[in-house]
């Protein structure tokens, strides 16, 4: 009896550790990740989350499904009007034929640097202008190069990699063979947590079910 009851103790423990529905054995990471959280929670709630944080934060570099992607940004030397540069800083852009999908992500919220900034670049960029600061501050130049002549740029695919290494280079950021990619040290532990768990599972979706 008291081994029956034992038994019944661990089975209800073991189910408690991982349940039915998580046995992905075919994956440690992901069982790891997904063993954080309850499975349906993940479902509902992380990967909603998840694939929001994604969408804004990642995927005008790396792709909506995490493969990669690359393309050319606009040259900014040539004449462009406050008007228009302030609104594509404000809104991003995606018109241009040869720009990826993606195009330009809206850049900055505060209005009087992106204000100064357009500025500058309607001015042609002179170097003692205050907007300089901020084309530097914000890394236009990762895109538009240092003097605005647009450069071709890659993110690289990010399938396959495991959570621990995720989470290290959303942390550290990398300055690679391919390019900078920023830290985004400014997230919370939980947001990086949910990227970087949501950015592993892209690798695994007929795991997760999407
Ligand atoms: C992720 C790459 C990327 C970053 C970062 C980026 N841009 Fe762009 N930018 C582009 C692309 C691509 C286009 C073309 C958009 C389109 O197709 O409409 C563009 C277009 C523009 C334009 C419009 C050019 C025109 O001919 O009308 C301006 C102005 C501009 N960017 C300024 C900036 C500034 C200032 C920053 C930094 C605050 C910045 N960009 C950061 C990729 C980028
Ligand atoms: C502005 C573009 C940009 C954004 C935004 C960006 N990345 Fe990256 N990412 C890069 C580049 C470029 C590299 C390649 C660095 C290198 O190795 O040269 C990279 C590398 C990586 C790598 C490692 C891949 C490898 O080959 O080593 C991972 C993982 C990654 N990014 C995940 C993310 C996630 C998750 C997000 C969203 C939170 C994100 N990145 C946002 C540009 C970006």
């Amino acid at each position: 009896m008291r081994l029956l009851l034992l038994i019944l103790l661990l089975s209800v423990l073991c189910d408690a550790e991982v349940p039915h529905a998580m046995q992905v054995n075919s994956d440690e990471d992901l069982k790891y990740a997904l063993f954080l959280k309850n499975p349906i929670l993940y479902k509902e709630q992380i990967h909603q989350e998840g694939k929001a944080l994604f969408l804004k934060r990642c995927s005008y570099c790396h792709g909506k499904d995490g493969s990669g992607q690359g393309g050319f940004a606009a040259d900014l030397r040539r004449r462009i009007s406050k008007e228009s540069a302030y609104y594509t800083i404000k809104n991003g852009g995606n018109n241009f034929r040869g720009s990826f999908a993606g195009g330009m992500p809206p850049m900055i919220k505060d209005n009087s640097k992106a204000q100064s900034v357009a500025q500058y670049i309607s001015l042609g960029m002179p170097k003692s202008h205050p907007g300089a600061l901020v084309y530097q501050q914000t890394n236009c130049a990762r895109c538009h190069g240092e003097s605005g002549h647009g450069r071709k740029y890659l993110a690289p695919n990010i399938h396959n990699f495991d959570l621990k290494t995720i989470t290290m280079i959303l942390k550290n950021g990398k300055n690679g063979y391919i390019g900078l990619m920023q830290s985004f040290n400014y997230l919370s532990d939980e947001e990086i947590q949910i990227i970087a768990i949501y950015t592993l599972s892209l690798s695994h979706s007929h795991l997760v079910g999407e």
